[in-house]
């Protein structure tokens, strides 16, 4: 274990001050703006692409946080909504490594979900629907797309 410096915020937290909003207390989301989280965000980690993904999605690379904080409640968050679906080799995130991902920005968020989306599909992994098709079925009702 390494020990954390005392006025370290613990993750549960960070999550319920930053996140929950948007990402709801099980990390539900909220039907046609913001994906489920639960169940699903594990499996991003098993392509190399995903696992950055996970730190470069708006919500995660510009929100008010460090590094550290951005890789303890990201890791947080994955032990607790995901844990069916992280690979058995999971390393977790390294403030370092967040660092790096978080300087790329995404240019096109739900594009590149949904290729991850097919290529996790095709390797037997089914991770959540992405807001905007989540509405598809309701015609004349565009999705109210939360600003991060
Ligand atoms: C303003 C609403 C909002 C807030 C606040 C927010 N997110 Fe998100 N998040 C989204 C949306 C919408 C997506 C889907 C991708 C996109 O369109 O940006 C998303 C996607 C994600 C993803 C990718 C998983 C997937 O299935 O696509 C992760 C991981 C994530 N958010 C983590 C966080 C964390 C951690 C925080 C808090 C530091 C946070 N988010 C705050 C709205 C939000």
């Amino acid at each position: 274990m390494i020990a954390l410096p005392a006025h370290a915020t613990p993750p549960d937290q960070i999550y319920t001050l930053n996140c929950w909003g948007c990402h709801q207390p099980h990390a539900q989301g909220i039907p046609g703006s913001v994906p489920r989280l639960a169940n699903s965000m594990g499996c991003f980690l098993h392509l190399p692409e995903g696992r950055a993904y996970l730190a470069e999605v708006p919500g995660v690379a510009s929100a008010p946080l460090s590094d550290d904080e951005i890789a303890r409640v990201l890791n947080w968050m994955l032990l607790t909504f995901s844990r069916p679906q992280i690979p058995k080799d999971f390393i977790p995130y390294t403030a370092h490594e967040i660092h790096n991902y978080r300087r790329h920005k995404l240019v096109n968020v739900t594009a590149t979900r949904r290729k991850l989306a097919a290529e996790l599909m095709a390797m037997g992994l089914q991770v959540s629907d992405d807001g905007e098709s989540a509405s598809a079925g309701a015609p004349g009702s565009p999705p109210a797309r939360p600003k991060p």
